[in-house]
């Protein structure tokens, strides 16, 4: 016992916040010179990498899906040998462009051995959980029933501790009309959960190369810039000329903050 803060009625100290940095739609290649849309995106990956060692520490980092662009085994091998020493921190789930199965084998010591590529650890107060959208062959996402029992399972358990989720694929347009069609098939499942559970307190998804923010019911759906290029709203403007960027959630006890990072400057712009 502290007798200090016992004799003079002080509160404990607060546990010191922790740091989820979330980072999405890397495309890369396993080829660094490759390019996509003109941007040489692993390249753009290695450099967020970089500024985030030069900014701020951190206790984990989300990979929320599109990671290699050609889907190859060779690529995810490339991107654990990026991720380094950050390996142990790092959590992932696929998005459209990636193949499960090449994913699952790459980083098997990451991810479940069957089955959908989710992922569920504790930060402080908080369940931190990977939901896995990926249907082969299309561009759109599905959550299918065995994963929302599992979701249910996850919200059931422990009622006290507050849930942030990722997916690739957002359940709400998000303003990128073109892309908006092509995003999460049948959300109402997962929407009536985030609104039902008060348990679940966020919701941070990929796949529209943006930033975003909005409620379902007491929960926020953010979505997060590419590491590579960002996508502008309308087909016409397909592209925003931002620099690449990244989601920090900082918890602090039961309560979060999130907020964008970018690069500071735009070295290599996109085009059609
Ligand atoms: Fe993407």
């Amino acid at each position: 016992m502290d007798l200090d803060a016992a004799g003079s009625g002080a509160n404990p100290p607060a546990p010191a916040p922790l740091t989820i940095l979330q980072l999405s739609d890397l495309h890369i290649f396993a080829v660094a010179s490759e390019r996509l849309a003109e941007v040489p995106t692993t390249r753009t990956f290695a450099e967020v990498l970089a500024f985030i060692d030069a900014q701020e520490p951190f206790d984990h980092l989300v990979l929320t899906g599109d990671l290699a662009q050609d889907e190859a085994l060779s690529t995810y091998e490339r991107l654990r040998e990026m991720l380094g020493p950050r390996l142990d921190r790092t959590w992932l789930v696929p998005g459209n462009h990636d193949d499960r199965e090449h994913l699952r084998r790459v980083f098997a010591d990451r991810a479940p051995a069957t089955g959908p590529l989710t992922f569920a650890f504790d930060a402080g107060e908080w369940r931190v959980l990977g939901l896995d959208t990926h249907v082969p062959g299309q561009v759109s996402g599905r959550l299918d029933p065995d994963q929302l029992g599992w979701l249910d399972a996850e919200l059931g358990a422990e009622p006290a501790r507050p849930c942030l989720a990722f997916c690739h694929h957002p359940p709400v347009p998000c303003g990128v009309n073109w892309l908006d069609r092509l995003s999460l098939e049948d959300p109402y499942p997962l929407l009536a959960r985030m609104r039902d559970n008060a348990r679940f307190r966020a919701l941070a998804c990929g796949h529209v190369h943006r930033e975003s923010e909005c409620r379902v019911g007491g929960a926020r759906v953010y979505t997060t810039p590419s590491t590579a290029f960002q996508f502008g709203d309308r087909r016409d403007t397909r592209y925003d000329l931002l620099p690449p960027g990244y989601r920090r959630f900082t918890l602090y006890g039961d309560e979060f903050t999130s907020e964008v990072i970018r690069l500071p400057e735009l070295r290599f712009p996109p085009r059609l």
